[in-house]
């Protein structure tokens, strides 16, 4: 498709310095020598018209491509939204894959295994991440027909993908990300749980254990249960539920490794069931998806939604973030199609389904920026509203791209068909993304997590540090303190540890509200991440931060909580526990 050329009078994007230094080492084009062959104007514009041009091909469009591609660029420049890192990078190049997230299947086969290596190499290749369940390799021990071997099972195959890995930078300029995923009635089960421990293992893989409601029915009623072989159902082994349960809160507690996923909560919420089982989840845990989908993502910057009227009061503007939730909707539709995908069966299966997952970030400065603290009654009520509203207005959205454009292939097998809802342009809308480099370039917290800390480091050219405080809270000081010299000790203790915690100028009030990670309870971490998921279709990123002297109860809870309340998965993190990890030598260090 022919782009259209720049226009004169283009705004200029208002980068941070952390922003454009991103930008010139991660997106910008590079020439041969590694020299940026764009400007931070030119990239916008190569993404904002590049999936414009895709407007042309649909007769209904109310949209003239041009005039789209200025509303795109405009809303990227303002930090109102941003498409996922691929599409950033790759969009309008010959490249051209857009999307953040799939999931590849593993069959039991060497051919299998090995042709599912190779199309992981090049997803990470086009800037992708990959999820995969291994739940379907015989597990270690188990006979080979062929040969009449034995199989060495879905750890020593992991190991393969894991140097694999290694050696491909995704897009140029990142290490390839992995989930990989195991149900927790696979035989090799224990060694999946235990394949972190040492410092540097699976270095390239995050890892999830796969819980099914039987198997927290189990632990909660102190009973063992049966492991199976993936090939016949055949019975291996049988674990003490409870034990098993015990051994995931250990590992937990040591390193955060291996996660959790909730596979029949997931699978509640598959809409195309017809279309197969859901089984695995895209690296970061907040794309469940089919084998063979992938999803491109975009995420809309509440922060940038909060306006100030005349007497300095803040409010939320939720008719323009309904407006931009329909435009984001438009162009992750057009992502689907803007993007060239590395495998034939990829492109079917995201051409069927056509899933988007648009989501939130900096949800946490918008909360400083209301003056609501991020653990309280009203930041849940306030999440779900918006969220709410994100779901509803990008379904919305979805309906009237069917009108324009026809429902997503499979629509008519679908559960919304059976629910009589739609026809929608897409099985999914929502997924809230960890925006770990996205928030950077809009400059603001990522995702929905809580600020990490209120200063931070920043370096600037010859090598000097120079700390910065948040924006949101140094204006709200500013705002709030009338006393110069308190403002400036307030100001000073933050700089000092980044946040208020024990600062003796601080009024109580304002230490309420301007909390970091670890001054939030790991319960309102979790509150949150469940309060977002009823109103996301996919998943959630969400960290669940407890200081370093939580204890293995603590952390048994949070899980207990976390099945009872619905979310999908859970990741937590101990302060400083990754520290405390081994060095192993020998075998598989
Ligand atoms: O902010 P950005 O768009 O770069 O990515 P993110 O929101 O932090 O992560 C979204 C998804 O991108 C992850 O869940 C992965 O599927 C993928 N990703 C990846 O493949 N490699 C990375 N190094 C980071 C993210």
């Amino acid at each position: 498709t022919p782009l259209f050329p720049m226009p004169a009078d283009l705004e200029q994007p208002e980068l941070n310095s952390n922003a454009e230094t991103v930008l010139v080492k991660r997106y910008l084009r590079k020439d041969e020598e590694g020299l940026a062959k764009e400007t931070p104007t030119e990239l916008f514009w190569r993404v904002a018209s590049s999936i414009a041009a895709e407007e042309a091909k649909y007769e209904k469009s109310p949209w003239k491509p041009e005039d789209l591609a200025r509303t795109f660029y405009d809303m990227m420049i303002n930090g109102l939204f941003l498409p996922n890192s691929p599409t950033l990078m790759n969009a309008g190049t010959p490249l051209g894959q857009l999307a953040a997230c799939f999931v590849l299947p593993v069959p039991d086969s060497i051919e299998g295994i090995f042709d599912s290596l190779k199309h992981a190499a090049l997803i990470h290749k086009s800037g992708g991440g990959t999820g995969f369940s291994f739940s379907r390799l015989r597990p270690a021990g188990a006979r080979v027909g062929t040969t009449g071997g034995i199989a060495s099972g879905p750890l020593s195959f992991m190991r393969i993908f894991n140097t694999a890995t290694e050696q491909i930078k995704q897009g140029g300029v990142r290490r390839g990300a992995n989930m990989g995923i195991l149900r927790v009635d696979h035989p090799d089960i224990i060694e999946f749980i235990t394949a972190k421990e040492c410092e540097g293992e699976f270095n390239n893989f995050n890892l999830s254990v796969a819980l099914t409601q039987e198997f927290m029915e189990q632990v909660e009623a102190g009973e063992s249960y049966e492991l199976y072989d993936p090939r016949d159902g055949r019975v291996r082994g049988r674990l003490e539920a409870a034990q098993v349960f015990d051994m995931l809160v250990q590992k937990a507690w040591a390193s955060g490794d291996p996660g959790i996923i909730f596979l029949d909560r997931i699978n509640r919420d598959n809409p195309t069931p017809a279309q197969g089982e859901i089984e695995a989840t895209n690296p970061c845990g907040e794309q469940p998806l089919l084998p063979y989908e992938a999803c491109n993502l975009g995420s809309v910057n509440l922060a940038s939604f909060v306006t100030e009227d005349e007497k300095g009061v803040q409010t939320l503007n939720t008719e323009h973030l309904a407006e931009v939730v329909h435009l984001a909707v438009r162009f992750l539709d057009d992502v689907i199609d803007a993007s060239i995908y590395p495998l034939d069966d990829i492109a079917e299966m995201v051409h069927k389904n056509r899933k988007i997952g648009l989501g939130v970030m900096g949800w946490a400065d918008c909360l400083y920026a209301l003056g609501i603290p991020y653990d309280s009654e009203e930041a849940l009520e306030l999440g779900e509203e918006i969220m709410d509203l994100v779901q509803r207005e990008s379904r919305i959205a979805s309906r009237l791209l069917a009108e324009e454009r026809g429902a997503f292939p499979t629509y008519e097998e679908s559960v919304y068909k059976k629910r009589g809802e739609g026809p929608y342009r897409n099985a999914t809308t929502t997924t809230i993304a960890p925006t770990g480099t996205l928030s950077i370039l809009a400059g603001c917290s990522s995702g929905i997590e809580p600020c990490f800390a209120l200063s931070f480091t920043r370096n600037v050219l010859d090598g000097e540090k120079l700390v910065e405080v948040n924006p949101v809270f140094a204006r709200f000081v500013e705002r709030t303190v009338s006393d110069p010299a308190q403002q400036q000790a307030i100001l000073d203790h933050v700089r000092r540890t980044g946040r208020l915690k024990d600062c003796p100028d601080a009024p109580e009030d304002l230490e309420r509200v301007f909390r970091t990670a670890m001054d939030v309870s790991p319960w309102s971490h979790l509150a949150m991440q469940a309060a977002f998921q009823r109103f996301t279709d996919n998943a959630v990123s969400k960290t669940v931060n407890l200081p370093n002297e939580a204890t293995e109860d603590d952390i048994r809870e949070i899980y207990l909580e976390a099945y009872r309340q619905g979310v999908k998965g859970v990741t937590v993190y101990r302060d400083g526990s990754k520290t405390g990890q081994v060095l192993c030598t020998g075998e598989g260090a």
